[in-house]
């Protein structure tokens, strides 16, 4: 039988970072940041847009919505109330999320950290609810064909958005620094993902003259999938030994200057 505690001492071993990865982590970073930007303003973009849809729709009185909207709008319209209830979390979450991943406002605030972290998963719960009504049960083209397609995303990505959501929140009630950090980073990628199927549902939509119906369902997997992949291998790039309580920033900068 093997004797696991005979295993090679990992002490020997340097217990994060080869050499060349803290140079791929500072760049990787900065990109992110980069990358986030644009996620971030895209989504806003979206979700004034669509409250500015529901403002100006309701400051007049509608016969027939049916008739006066297109199949796509007009659910927001009947379903006013989802709308809402998504929106307004939407825009916390897109204001809130980059806060928490900048590690000197944990430092020095962290009641802040703790409070706007809780606010970040009743607006994800309620936000991933909200989405699963409208888009599951009511996508654009019915609930058949390419409606089907949009409704099935729409049930995967709300469901993994809820799981990572109660994962980090079970990890840092349970002081499991690491696991709550990549579950937080997980929900953050899988809920920036809406942003980056705007944008991969503009530039497919004007480039390859392909439909929304069919593009709207298809770029929804084509978003989540990337942004979990992305996630995924930051998660991998940046994880650090033990409870993951010290930060990958502290371990590089202790190899950093042990090697001066
Ligand atoms: C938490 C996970 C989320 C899920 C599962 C989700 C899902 C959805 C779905 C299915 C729709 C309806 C799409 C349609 O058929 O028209 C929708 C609409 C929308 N979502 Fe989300 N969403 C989520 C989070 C977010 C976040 C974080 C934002 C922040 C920007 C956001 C912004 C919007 C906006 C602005 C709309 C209106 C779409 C439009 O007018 O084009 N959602 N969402």
């Amino acid at each position: 039988m093997t004797d696991i505690s005979a295993a090679p001492s990992s002490a020997k071993t340097p217990e994060f970072s080869a050499a060349p990865w803290p140079a791929v982590r500072k760049a990787l970073e900065i990109i992110g940041w980069l990358v986030v930007a644009v996620l971030l303003y895209t989504g806003l973009s979206s979700v004034f847009g669509r409250a500015d849809f529901l403002i100006t729709s309701f400051a007049q009185p509608i016969a027939d919505p049916r008739a006066t909207f297109n199949a796509f709008d007009v659910r927001y319209y009947e379903h006013f109330l989802a709308t809402w209830l998504h929106l307004g979390p939407a825009l916390l979450i897109f204001t809130i999320g980059p806060m928490q991943f900048i590690p000197a406002v944990r430092k020095k605030w962290i009641n802040l950290h703790r409070w706007s972290g809780r606010v970040f998963i009743a607006c994800g719960v309620i936000g991933a609810t909200s989405g699963f009504f409208i888009g599951a049960l009511y996508p654009f083209m019915g609930l058949e064909g390419q409606g089907f397609n949009q409704s099935m995303a729409t049930v995967v990505i709300a469901g993994y958005t809820l799981l990572c959501l109660y994962k980090a929140y079970s990890s840092i009630r349970r002081k499991q620094f690491g696991a709550h950090r990549e579950w937080m980073i997980r929900a953050w990628t899988i809920m920036l993902a809406i942003a980056t199927q705007r944008i991969m549902l503009g530039v497919l939509m004007s480039t390859t003259g392909v439909g929304i119906e069919i593009l709207f369902g298809m770029t929804f997997w084509m978003a989540g999938l990337l942004n979990v992949t992305i996630g995924e291998i930051w998660i991998s790039l940046t994880r650090t030994p033990g409870n993951g309580a010290r930060h990958w920033k502290y371990l590089d900068a202790k190899a950093a200057s042990n090697k001066e």
